[in-house]
């Protein structure tokens, strides 16, 4: 199951030291159900901050937010998100299993409403399988992230939110767990969006990519990316794909474009 996003003209200030800062100014975005979408802007322009509003952990201070139509505490309460964060905030104590398996143990696993894929499955899913009794100390950042993505994906969300998930990891790893995560979206077919720094990965990843300008945050762009799917390497070389990553920079930089070496992280 997937649910769309709707976002409405939504503004969120927060009060810091006795000043206001205004994070998100009239930011509306519609994202379809099923789709995959990449957010990509200058540090503190509010990606992070649009990502916890959709997931109920702030409340915006104007506009609206749906998840499927539903308010997002609605969607909360009813375990359509899921969240992976920049660090994957494991419980140290409990082996693999039991970190993926957490939010069964806090809903109870009676009550979900869902047939879901077992903790076990998701961690084939995600390329744990022979890891499950491990502790969190014992894997690399990139597993521990992936066991994050497993336990996001146990209760089944409609929707997944990913808080530049493979900020911490190194270009090789990353590109690999950005194969993966493709390959684990296409299976759950859930809505995901993506917090990211990198140009290439957005246009690389994305059903369409949206671009943020520095605070306060507004959305000045959205580019729809035309390759096909499944993607692979081989359409970096794609014309297509060179034309997104000029129209994301440029979107991003604006006549300063010109002048910035590669297409890469920025
Ligand atoms: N809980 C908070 N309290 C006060 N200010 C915040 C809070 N969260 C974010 N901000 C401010 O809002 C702005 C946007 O932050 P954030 O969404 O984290 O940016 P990004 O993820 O794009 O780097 C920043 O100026 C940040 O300092
Ligand atoms: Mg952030």
């Amino acid at each position: 199951m997937s649910r769309d996003i709707e976002i409405a003209q939504v503004g969120i200030q927060f009060h810091q030291r006795g000043e206001t800062v205004i994070a998100l100014e009239d930011v509306s975005l519609s994202i379809p159900k099923g789709s995959y979408t990449e957010i990509i802007g200058p540090s503190c322009c509010g990606k992070s901050t649009l990502l916890r509003l959709i997931a109920d952990i702030l409340a915006p201070s104007s506009g609206k937010i749906t998840i499927g139509g539903s308010p997002p505490a609605e969607a909360r309460r009813d375990h359509a998100i899921g969240f992976v964060f920049q660090q994957p905030t494991l419980l140290p104590w409990r082996n693999i299993r039991q970190n993926v398996a957490l939010p069964l143990d806090v809903v109870g696993r009676t009550s979900h409403r869902r047939s879901d894929r077992t903790p076990d499955q998701l961690l084939e899913l995600v390329g744990l399988g022979k890891f499950a009794r491990s502790l969190p100390a014992e894997l690399s950042g990139g597993m521990q992230q992936r066991a994050a993505i497993a336990r996001a994906l146990v209760l089944q969300p409609d929707v997944l939110l990913l808080d530049e998930p493979f900020g911490a990891l190194d270009e090789i790893t990353r590109q690999k767990m950005n194969l993966e995560l493709l390959r684990i979206w296409t299976e759950c077919r859930t809505t995901a969006l993506l917090v990211t720094h990198s140009i290439a990965e957005a246009v690389f990843m994305s059903d369409e990519v949206v671009v943020m300008s520095p605070r306060p945050g507004r959305i000045t762009a959205r580019i729809a990316i035309p390759l096909p799917r499944p993607r692979s390497l081989a359409m970096m070389r794609d014309p297509a794909f060179t034309v997104a990553v000029n129209q994301v920079r440029e979107a991003l930089f604006g006549d300063e474009a010109e002048t910035l070496p590669g297409g890469e992280a920025y």
